[in-house]
C-alpha cells in the first residue's frame, strides 16, 4: 500500500524548491492538490520551453503524481473555497517569498484557528534575521550557503554546481520536516509550523567544508593538494577543487578517450586499506615498501606524483575498463557519467530512478522517479497534471458543489 495514504496536502508551490517536496510526498501516495493562479499557473510552465505551447519539462519533472486546480484565494468566493481546503487538508506547502500567504489572508495564525491540526510548511530563502524578507533562487542559496566559496578549483572563480542543492535539496529538508510533524501529530492531535531555509539546507549540505574551517586553525588541511603544492592556507576553507571532502584522497582523472569526450574521466580514491593493490595495479609494486608511500600521512605531501603516475594508468583505459579492474580490488573509483549515459542506464529504468510517462500535450518524456525505495510501498509515477485539470473535480470532492455553482465560481474569476 502506498505509505502516506489518506495524507492530504494542499499545495501552494511553485518553481523548484517546494514542488520537489510535495513531488516526493505524492510519490509515497499523499493526495497533493496544487494551487495555481487562474489563467497562470506556476511559472515554470512556460519556463525553458522544448515544445511549443506544451508544460515545459522544468515543470513536468517537478509535479508529477500531483492533482491541479485553478484557484486564486484572493477572491471572496475562491477564499471560502481556500479555507474548505485547509480545514480538510492535513498539510499546506508553500515557498512563495516572505508574506505573499498574509497578504492573501491567510497567517499562520488564521490557519491553525481554521484547522489546529494542521502542518503548514515553507520553504524560504533565510531564515529570521537580516536577509529574512529576501527572495532567494538556487544559485543565491548556493552562495550564502556556503557551497560557491568551497566549491571550483583553487585560485579561481567560486562556483555553483549542478546539483540543485538549494531547491531540490531544501525541499527534502521540508519533506522530513512534514512527515516528523505528521508523526507528531499522531500523538499530540496537534499541527505546528515548519520551515526550511534555503541558506540552511546547503550549509547542512556543507558541514564537511564547515568542519574544515575549524580544523584550520588547528594547522593546514594536509588531505587537500593545496598542501602538497606548498601552498599555504588562508583564513578560511579553500576550494578544493575535485580533492575527496573525506580522509581518503581521491581526485577525477582522464581516461582514454578524454581529449575528444568531455567526459572521458574516472574518480580515483586511494583508500589506505588498498593501497598495495592500487600500487600493483597500476604497475608500480616498487611503492609498496617505499618508506616515501609507506603510510598514509607519509603519502600526503606526494598526492601530485601518486594521482599524475595513477592517472598515466587510467588514460590507457576507458573509464568503464577502469571501473571493471578496479571493482574486484575494493579500489573505489567511478566513471564520471553524463547526462547522456544516464538517461539511457538500463539499471535506473529497472529500478524507477529513471521514467517514462507519456504526456497528452508534449507526448513522451523522461522523469526522475522516487530515489527512495520502500519495500512494501513501491512509486509509481504518473504524469503532472495539466493546469486546472482537477478543478472541477477537487471543487465537488472537497465543496461538494454543484456544476452550476462551479460556472459561477469561473465566472467571477475564482477558480
Ligand atoms: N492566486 C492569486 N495570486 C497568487 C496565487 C494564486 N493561486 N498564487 C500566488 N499568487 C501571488 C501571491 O499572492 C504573490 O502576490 P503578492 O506578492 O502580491 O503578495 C505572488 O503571486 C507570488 O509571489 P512571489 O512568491 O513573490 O513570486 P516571484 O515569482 O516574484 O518570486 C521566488 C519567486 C521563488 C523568488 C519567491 O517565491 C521566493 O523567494 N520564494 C521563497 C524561496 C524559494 O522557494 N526559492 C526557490 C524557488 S525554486
Amino acid at each position: 500500500m502506498e505509505a502516506l495514504k489518506g495524507v492530504k496536502i494542499l499545495d501552494m508551490t511553485h518553481v523548484q524548491s517546494g514542488p520537489t517536496c510535495t513531488q516526493l510526498l505524492a510519490w509515497f501516495g499523499a493526495d497533493v492538490v496544487k494551487v495555481e493562479r487562474p489563467g497562470v499557473g506556476d511559472a515554470t510552465r512556460g519556463q525553458l520551453r522544448d515544445v511549443p505551447k506544451a508544460d515545459s519539462l522544468y515543470f513536468t519533472m517537478l509535479n508529477s503524481n500531483k492533482r491541479s486546480i485553478t484557484l486564486n484565494p484572493k477572491n471572496p468566493d475562491g477564499a471560502k473555497i481556500f479555507t474548505s481546503l485547509i480545514e480538510q487538508c492535513d498539510v499546506m506547502v508553500e515557498n512563495f517569498a516572505p508574506g505573499a500567504l498574509d497578504r492573501m489572508g491567510f497567517s499562520w495564525e488564521k490557519i491553525q484557528e481554521i484547522n489546529p491540526r494542521m502542518i503548514y510548511a515553507s520553504v524560504k530563502g533565510f531564515g529570521p534575521g537580516a536577509y529574512e524578507d529576501c527572495k532567494v533562487y538556487e544559485n543565491v542559496a548556493q552562495c550564502a550557503g556556503g557551497s560557491a566559496s568551497t566549491t571550483g578549483m583553487l585560485g579561481e572563480v567560486p562556483t555553483v554546481t549542478g546539483a540543485q542543492i538549494g531547491d531540490s535539496g531544501t525541499g527534502l529538508h521540508l519533506a522530513l520536516g512534514i512527515v516528523t510533524a505528521l508523526f507528531h501529530r499522531e500523538k499530540s492531535g496537534k499541527g505546528q509550523r515548519v520551515s526550511a531555509a534555503m541558506q540552511d539546507g546547503v550549509l547542512n549540505l556543507c558541514r564537511v567544508k564547515l568542519r574544515d574551517q575549524q580544523r584550520l586553525s588547528h594547522g593546514p588541511l594536509k588531505e587537500y593538494s593545496q598542501f602538497g603544492q606548498g601552498i599555504p592556507f588562508g583564513e578560511a576553507t579553500p576550494r578544493a577543487g575535485n580533492d575527496s571532502g573525506g580522509g581518503q584522497p581521491g581526485r577525477i582523472l582522464k581516461c582514454k578517450g578524454w581529449d575528444t569526450d568531455p567526459d572521458a574521466y574516472t574518480y580515483f580514491i586511494t583508500q589506505a586499506a588498498v593501497w598495495k593493490n592500487i600500487c600493483e595495479v597500476i604497475g608500480k609494486p616498487e611503492w609498496i615498501e617505499d618508506e616515501k608511500f609507506l603510510t598514509p600521512e607519509a603519502r600526503l605531501p606526494h598526492l601530485n606524483e601518486i594521482f599524475e603516475t595513477i592517472e598515466a594508468w587510467t588514460m590507457t583505459k576507458t573509464k568503464f575498463e577502469v571501473m571493471d579492474i578496479c571493482n574486484p580490488l575494493n579500489i573505489p573509483v567511478g566513471p564520471i557519467l553524463s547526462m547522456k549515459e544516464l538517461a539511457n542506464e538500463q539499471s535506473l529504468r529497472e529500478t524507477g530512478t529513471i521514467v517514462e510517462v507519456d504526456h497528452p500535450e508534449r507526448g513522451k518524456y523522461l522523469t526522475v522517479g522516487n530515489p527512495i525505495k520502500l519495500s512494501d510501498s513501491p512509486a509509481v509515477v504518473k504524469r503532472s497534471p495539466l493546469l486546472g485539470e482537477h478543478t472541477e473535480e477537487v471543487i465537488k470532492e472537497f465543496c461538494n458543489m454543484s456544476d452550476e455553482e462551479i460556472k459561477s465560481l469561473r465566472d467571477s474569476g475564482a477558480i
